[in-house]
């Protein structure tokens, strides 16, 4: 047997096991530190989100998943559906590793237009389009491994048939090539797939999602270049009757805050070439905790993004079980203008409130210390916090346990930057560098401002300014948090502090 046989039949045989061991191990929802309000697999290893697309009034997530452990292996995608964004049903693995590779990152779209041919009976395809990895050809030191592929679902994502003259793209020498992007550009009437290769951006161009035609190259002189390019993401939006081409790229290593994150910039797009309007870098998420975040296709001008919710750094080792990883919460994605600079902004998609349960406001507080759960009620699921203040200053928030175990989110002034620290979190110790205080500049120069936060078991979303600054945090405390406590040395005034608490989106359905 060749070696490359070899290989592919025990990446066969894992698919096959793993799916078998699956069906064993599933998770109850109500393990320590499972998150309650994001989107997690019920067992085993997750990492980014992939093939995001809505169609026929449901929302698609695809993932990478390994199902044979908690830590990463094989690549298979796995899928859930969901009608509200919040609500997550499970569905079987989408894709299998096969005599190609394992299936890495990539995109859904609806080709509503049967540009592919693959429709039958006047079903529309959902096409995907994603990296095949060949871990034979990895192994055997060659820099081809990585090529682009499709496949096709004719029943909603339910199975899919993979190509038959795959790979669609074919590596042209370089190791790191991967995680497609498609979308339609109206404009040219054809698809533009974007594409990770190592330290820049690629951009193609086809008719019908087969046959692809290199149209020019992005970034090797711009924004952050501390790790490698890896899921990009490529789209428009529209500022006061402007349109606005917005290039997501995430980067691992190198992030403001050590480890995987995402940048972006902002420009203009022809259907050839990304010219873009900044020279600064810029990031979606200041926090660690959220990677390979793109958006969903097909849900026309409103652009709503997805990230999981963890970081190379740590993600195989965090103390979960039997499942690693969530998604952040859904976010819709706009843009200010802060002098002369398009800045991009995410807000929590409208759509968690279908999980409020009871919700408290208190007014007009004085915050130099002031104690949230002694009015509002001890804290004992997932909430969101959403603070109004027409003068911001320096405070902090800290949620705390019993054991004194705790995670501080707050503002100082005289560096104008935001900050959570999740040094004295809990659990640290699976890694030296998690245990710590991340930074984030504020952008906006108002006196006033709104946060919200959206705490669960295990994480905190901050979105400072209306979503200028978002910073994405996990932690993994012995009891969860239950008190929120607010502290400033000024005269810190709150003018008005909303605690909604949260429904689990998995218990009590
Ligand atoms: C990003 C990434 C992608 C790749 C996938 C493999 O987290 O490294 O570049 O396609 O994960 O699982």
């Amino acid at each position: 047997m060749t070696r490359l046989k070899y290989i592919v039949l025990i990446a066969l045989f894992t698919g096959c096991a793993t799916a078998n061991k699956q069906a064993l191990t599933r998770g109850a929802y109500n393990e320590p530190h499972r998150p309650q309000i994001h989107f997690s697999p019920e067992a085993h290893w997750m990492n980014d989100p992939n093939g995001m697309v809505y169609y026929n009034n449901t929302y698609h997530l695809f993932y990478q998943y390994f199902p044979g452990g908690t830590k990463w292996g094989p690549m298979h995608w796995g899928h859930a559906t969901s009608k509200d964004l919040m609500h997550w049903e499970h569905q079987p693995v989408a894709l299998y590793p096969d005599s190609l590779g394992y299936i890495f990152s990539g995109s859904a779209v609806a080709d509503v237009n049967n540009t592919s041919g693959f429709a039958r009976d006047g079903k529309i395809p959902l096409v995907a389009i994603f990296t095949h990895h060949d871990p034979a050809g990895e192994k055997a030191g060659t820099s081809t491994y990585q090529n682009q592929s499709i496949a096709y679902s004719l029943d909603d994502g339910k199975t899919w048939t993979k190509y038959a003259n795959n790979p669609v793209v074919k590596n042209p020498g370089i190791k790191d090539f991967r995680d497609p992007k498609v979308e339609w550009y109206e404009a040219g009437k054809k698809w533009i797939m974007t594409l990770a290769v190592l330290d820049h951006i690629t951009f193609y161009s086809s008719p019908d999602l087969k046959n692809w035609t290199k149209e020019s190259e992005f970034g090797k002189e711009v924004g952050a270049h501390g790790g490698v390019w890896e899921c990009p993401d490529l789209f428009s939006m529209d500022y006061n009757g402007q349109r606005i081409w917005i290039l997501i790229v995430n980067i691992n290593p190198g992030g403001p805050n050590g480890g995987s994150a995402t940048q972006y910039f902002t420009g203009q797009f022809d259907g050839h070439t990304f010219t873009p309007f900044q020279t600064d870098t810029r990031w979606l998420d200041y926090g660690p905790d959220e990677y390979a975040g793109i958006t969903f296709s097909n849900t026309g001008n409103r652009k709503i993004f997805l990230g999981w919710m963890s970081n190379w750094q740590y993600a195989q080792v965090v103390p979960t079980d039997p499942w690693r990883s969530a998604m952040t919460i859904p976010r819709d994605l706009g843009i200010e203008k802060v002098g002369e600079k398009y800045l991009l902004t995410s807000r929590p998609s409208p759509e968690l409130n279908t999980l409020v349960a009871t919700s408290t406001t208190s007014e007009n507080i004085n915050a130099t210390d002031y104690n949230v759960t002694a009015t509002a009620g001890k804290i004992t699921g997932p909430f969101k916090l959403q603070l109004s203040t027409e003068k911001l200053e320096t405070f902090s928030l800290t949620l705390s346990n019993n054991p004194g175990e705790k995670v501080v989110v707050g503002f100082d002034k005289s560096a104008n930057e935001f900050y959570i620290d999740r040094t004295n979190s809990g659990k640290t110790e699976f890694d030296k560098g998690f245990a710590k205080r991340h930074i984030a500049p504020r952008f906006s120069s108002r006196p006033n401002d709104e946060i919200t936060l959206v705490v669960d078991n295990a994480s905190i979303e901050l979105f400072a300014d209306n979503g200028l600054t978002t910073m994405t945090e996990i932690f993994f405390p012995h009891e969860t948090f239950s008190k929120i406590q607010i502290q400033s040395p000024n005269n810190f005034l709150i003018k008005s502090l909303q605690l909604t608490r949260l429904k689990s989106i998995w218990l009590n359905k």
